[in-house]
């Protein structure tokens, strides 16, 4: 809808009161030495003046709204600059603090998840997971396991992939994770569109089912995420229906790429989630971007190695069989490719596999 006259009149004042804060905010920032913070700021400020920001992909439809929009973002970055020079007046460590207690542990990975996908459009959550499931699942086994199944989607955090399997034509879609609030606007969007799925809170390492309850299990980047993934499996085999199948995606070990992101969540443990995600908005990322938020504030997020998930599948008794990511940007084509370097970029690449209960 289009704004009204009076409507962008307010803008524009919000936006002039935005910018004598932000002034003022520069020079505090200029007193305490932070000059360079001032730079940035003023950088990230001024290009979205342009109509067109060449180095940006934002279309401004409304730019008066866009504007007192993200001064606002700007001026909330300043603050932080602000606030964290030493003495810090707040406290930098709470994620680390968070990260400690155990039991509060899988409440947090929780609430950094429902956050994230608060702002999920239905767009995202229906269209573009229907995509990545049909990307992501080898093509007889939509047609195999899933049409007409009982089906899992075991730690369905935003319901995104729940929609998906129900639409792909699962007979009944049973959602799981640990927190309603993860998965409440896939539950309304469901209920109105008439899709067989049932969501519930619940743990995936003690999943709230009988045994033998499915006939295809659907875990997405979900048991790295658990104090167990040796449990998680054990769930997946417990739940199955007997010559059933499953699909799994857990994060692997080795290579620049796994052991830089170890470092790097270590270094965003002294910085809190909302500062980064006030950075990330005034340079025009999403303030959810998965890659930089999930990465690097997740409180549980274990690396396993080739070898040491064979042998918890073969333990289990498990037959499997690797599927590899068909996106660009999925570790697995690189390393699929025989790139040289390959192996010291991505090391063990990605887990993604189809188990079957022999
Ligand atoms: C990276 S998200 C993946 C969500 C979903 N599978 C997807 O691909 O969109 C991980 C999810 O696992 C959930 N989770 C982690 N540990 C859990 C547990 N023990 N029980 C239930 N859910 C859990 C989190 O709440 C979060 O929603």
């Amino acid at each position: 809808m289009i704004a009204s006259e009076k409507e962008i009149k307010a803008q524009e004042k919000e936006y002039y009161q935005s910018l004598d804060e932000f002034v003022q905010l520069c020079n505090e920032m200029i007193d305490k030495g932070l000059a360079y913070w001032v730079v940035v700021l003023s950088h990230e400020l001024y290009r979205f003046l342009y109509p067109v920001e060449p180095y940006a992909n934002i279309t401004l439809a409304e730019p008066v709204k866009f504007v007192a929009e993200h001064i606002k973002k700007i001026n909330a970055s300043a603050k932080n600059v602000l606030e964290t020079i030493y003495p810090y007046s707040f406290d930098l460590n709470q994620f680390a603090d968070i990260r400690k207690e155990s039991d509060v542990l899988g409440q947090s990975t929780s609430d950094l998840y429902a956050d994230m996908w608060r702002n999920f459009d239905s767009m995202t959550l229906v269209e573009e997971s229907l995509q990545l499931v049909k990307r992501r699942l080898p093509d007889d086994l939509i047609e195999k396991d899933i049409l007409g199944k009982d089906v899992l989607d075991m730690g369905c955090g935003s319901g995104r992939y729940s929609i998906a399997l129900a639409k792909v034509g699962a007979k009944s879609v049973s959602g799981v994770d640990w927190q309603k609030r993860a998965f409440e606007a896939a539950r309304l969007w469901c209920e109105k569109n008439n899709q067989p799925v049932n969501f519930r809170e619940g743990d995936v390492l003690n999943l709230p089912f009988e045994n033998e309850s499915f006939d295809f299990v659907f875990s997405n980047g979900v048991i790295h995420h658990t104090h167990s993934i040796q449990k998680g499996l054990q769930e997946i085999w417990r739940v199955l229906r007997s010559g059933k199948r499953s699909f799994l995606y857990i994060y692997a070990a080795n290579g620049v790429f796994w052991k830089t992101r170890n470092v790097l969540r270590e270094v965003f443990k002294r910085i809190p989630l909302s500062y980064t995600q006030n950075v990330l908005d005034v340079i025009g990322m999403p303030s959810n971007r998965f890659i930089f938020c999930d990465t690097w504030y997740v409180p549980v997020e274990t690396h396993t190695t080739k070898q040491e998930l064979h042998s918890m599948l073969d333990e289990i008794g498990f037959k499997y069989e690797k599927v590899f990511g068909k996106n660009e940007f999925d570790l697995d084509g690189a390393l699929e490719k025989n790139i040289s370097g390959a192996e010291i970029m991505w090391g063990d690449g990605e887990h993604r596999y189809i188990l079957e209960k022999a």
